[in-house]
């Protein structure tokens, strides 16, 4: 496995496999991997030849109040993790490299897509994701991008900017990969005390209750939104920023389930904001 740093050394590595035939997978990531990080990489593995993983905490994509310069960090440590499921090449350029002096072109998906859900509380985020994920793809020029469902909104954001701005990359999502106690990783895990910690359990009950209401017939949104909300207040220092039933493509709220659905969700446990979702079918 080797790491890179520039573009240019990069590009000559992806086009002598491109030469060679082989297919390239791409799992964009911000680093301090775990597990959730990791699934992406070895599903790149079963499906693609030739494994890239980029790490880059992008700042375009942080608010001003946000936590870029607290972001956790350690390459060593992502080196190692991917260097354990046979990623092939690492891309961690520095902020200059992709962003040099004088840069600004950005790409921004609008719409409720990105006006919604996380984007209402994180305005400018969405903006910063498709202009960084957007280059990385003329970077990688990858045949295969991986993302997470983790970050559900992420997803449909990155698929339709694919599907409207003709990129010829496959985009896979992946499940949710959670710890043993239900929690979904996150790299911001790592902010949570011990009472916080315990106490953002609440957020994978309150979505596996709704789940359990959905299986015995509820369809109505509004009580499902009340039964969520219910079992998130249970945490004496949860802060709800959203709940939502939403369609899962447009991202639009619904108010009866019927087809395919999702379950957004977006809590604050003291300063630290973590996101959690269900995606679901009935009928
Ligand atoms: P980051 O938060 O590092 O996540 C990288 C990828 O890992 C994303 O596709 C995310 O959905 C996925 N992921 C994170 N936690 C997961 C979990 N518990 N289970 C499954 N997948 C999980 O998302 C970003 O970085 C950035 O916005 C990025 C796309 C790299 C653009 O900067």
């Amino acid at each position: 496995m080797i790491t890179v740093k520039t573009i240019k050394e990069l590009r000559s590595i992806i086009d002598l496999q491109k030469s060679n035939g082989k297919t390239i997978g791409f799992v964009p990531t911000m680093g301090f991997l775990h597990q959730g990080h990791l699934s992406l990489m070895q599903t790149s593995k079963e499906k693609s030849d030739f494994t890239v993983v980029s790490i880059f905490v992008n700042p375009t994509q942080f608010g001003p109040k946000e936590d870029l310069a607290t972001y956790p960090r350690d390459l060593e440590r992502d080196q190692a993790l991917c260097d354990s499921v046979g990623v092939d090449l690492i891309f961690a350029p520095e902020v200059s490299e992709m962003y040099p002096e004088g840069y600004s072109t950005y790409v921004d998906c609008e719409g409720n897509i990105t006006k919604q859900l996380c984007g209402a509380s994180r305005p400018s985020h969405f903006k910063g994701v498709t202009s960084v994920v957007a280059k990385l793809f003329n970077i990688v020029q990858p045949d295969f991008a991986f993302f997470g469902q983790k970050d559900a909104q992420q997803v449909a954001v990155i698929e339709k900017m694919v599907r409207e701005l003709n990129f010829s990359v496959k985009i896979i999502p992946c499940p949710i990969v959670r710890e043993e106690d239900g929690l979904a990783m996150s790299s911001r895990n790592t902010y949570l005390d011990t009472e916080q910690r315990k106490e953002a359990l609440v957020l994978n009950r309150a979505l596996k209750e709704a789940k359990k209401l959905i299986e015995n017939g509820e369809r109505e949104a509004e009580i499902l939104i009340q039964r969520l909300t219910q079992v998130i207040e249970t945490s004496k220092s949860a802060i709800i920023d959203y709940i939502q039933i939403v369609d899962v493509r447009s991202l639009e709220s619904i108010s009866k389930i019927e087809g395919e659905f999702l379950i957004a969700l977006a809590v604050k446990f003291g300063s630290t904001r973590l996101i959690d979702n269900y995606r679901g079918r009935v009928g």
